[in-house]
């Protein structure tokens, strides 16, 4: 008999020699963030023991055994009990290397026909389906808010920019709604992904299936399951359901810097045209005026971690050759991030979205500036029969004459712009206030405070 030559708690120990390197032991440890998938490892494990039991590939009295066990130590780690150790590397070993000291060798009848391998893209897989389901959940909220701040707002006049360049006045709420579009699209996206993130990989083993006769169908419709993945391979080897949460997240995050930006620049002094609440700002330790917009930068700034997970995901995937591979592990601490990124910004988002004050005049007096209203002169010039082109180039003439005089379109004398055309008339002077410009955009889609306000009862319904 050759006995061991050293102790080894370590489940796959039996061909080994010598111990593990101690530093390898750490560097090769995921337990310090994989543990946050327990309640999947354990729920999925006990559908398994189950089905085994069902298919009469353990005792019942073994399976009844195994499943009181998983109970105790999922209880432990819910209190926060559980001790975890680097030289039991991941979150299986702790469950399973605890099941074995509560119950003793008949644990080890739980890793029948299965794998590491495939038990970890199922609690991957378990784990980032009830995440989705959380942030489109977070999404509706800050829906719902966006919402409630538009209500107010459908005649609160904006001035809509291009390059950032004044260019022609909306209505605020029709700004707030492009965001409700962004914000909907981004829901679409994540209930897209979902059913084909919700198929099971458990079941194919280490990569090649399994000799005993497991019932893969009845597992999955245990586990909420909406398929099985049917390729054993492919089930183990590819984390495409991980990339596509990590792509829709980026995207949210995209949306909501956008909006952060904006809120940035309309609290500053220079804009004038919002103040944050106070809840989500803070102060200066040396400028006792400053109140900052802490909430909004931050949001802006972890876009940028957000898409870095995407692009080390992505990275991380290419070349792998089929199936599992450990590089495979570096998949959970980017995601976990992404989610918690995403999630915690769309909390905050929801809840300081109702506190924005909307100082309504700078708005207004800004979006008059800057001859907001060219185009519609140039329109209305085109309704007497101008060609567009032409129409163009006489308001650009108009324009200037106005920078000159130092007049608004509004303002200039009648006389004045019919000195440029002929064809201007008195009636002119109707289409050439914000107001006007705004209910003149009818068209479907578009700022007129009648559409706007067809817009946010369309939102509502969706909301319901
Ligand atoms: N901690 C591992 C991971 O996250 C679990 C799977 C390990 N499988 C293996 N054959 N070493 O990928």
């Amino acid at each position: 008999m050759n006995p061991k030559p050293h102790a080894s708690d370590k489940l796959w120990g039996g061909r080994f020699q010598e111990p593990t390197n101690a530093f390898v032991e750490r560097f090769t440890a995921s337990i310090h963030y994989d543990s946050r998938l327990f309640r999947e490892d354990i729920r999925a494990s006990m559908v398994h023991c189950q089905m085994l039991a069902r298919q009469g590939i353990i005792s019942q009295e073994d399976a009844a055994a195994i499943l009181a066990g998983l109970e105790t130590v999922r209880g432990e780690l819910e209190a926060g009990q559980m001790v975890f150790r680097t030289d039991l590397e991941d979150i299986h070993m702790h469950v399973e290397s605890r099941l074995r000291a509560l119950i003793g060798p008949v644990a080890g009848k739980l890793h029948t026909a299965r794998s590491r391998n495939d038990q970890v893209a199922t609690d991957l897989r378990l784990y980032l389906r009830g995440e989705v389901d959380e942030l489109v959940a977070g999404l509706i909220r800050v829906q719902r808010s966006l919402l409630a701040l538009a209500q107010d707002h459908v005649e609160t006049i904006l001035p809509g920019t291009t390059h950032m360049q004044n260019a022609q006045p909306v209505s605020l709420a029709h700004h707030l709604l492009a965001y409700f579009e962004m914000f909907g699209r981004d829901r679409e996206r994540l209930l897209g992904l979902r059913p084909r993130l919700n198929r099971m990989p458990l079941g194919a083993a280490a990569l090649a299936g399994t000799p005993f006769p497991i019932d893969r169908e009845w597992v999955a419709g245990q586990l909420g399951f909406e398929g099985i993945c049917a390729n054993s391979m492919d089930a183990v080897s590819d984390r495409d359901f991980v990339l596509e949460v990590a792509f829709a997240g980026a995207v949210i995050m995209g949306h909501l810097s956008r909006f952060s930006e904006e809120l940035i620049l309309w609290s500053s002094s220079f804009f004038g045209f919002i103040e944050l609440p106070d809840a989500f700002c803070t102060g200066s330790s040396i400028m006792p005026q400053k109140k900052n917009p802490d909430v909004p930068e931050l949001v802006r700034g972890k876009s940028g971690r957000v898409t870095g997970h995407l692009m080390a995901l992505l990275t991380m995937m290419k070349g792998l050759p089929l199936a599992y591979n450990r590089d495979m592990q570096e998949d959970k601490e980017p995601i976990f991030d992404v989610v918690d990124t995403v999630g915690g910004s769309l909390r905050l988002f929801a809840d300081m979205i109702p506190g924005i004050r909307v100082h309504k005049e700078n708005m207004a007096t800004a979006a008059a500036a800057g001859f907001t209203t060219a185009t519609d002169l140039a329109d209305y010039l085109v309704r007497k029969g101008v060609p567009f082109r032409e129409a163009h180039e006489i308001t650009g003439r108009i324009v200037r004459l106005c920078i000159d005089d130092n007049k608004t379109l509004a303002n200039l004398p009648l006389a004045t712009m019919q000195g440029v055309d002929g064809r201007i008339d008195a009636d002119v002077l109707a289409v050439l206030t914000v107001e006007a410009s705004i209910n003149a955009r009818q068209s479907l889609g578009g700022t007129a405070f009648a559409r706007v306000r067809e817009a946010l009862s369309t939102a509502m319904v969706e909301l319901g």
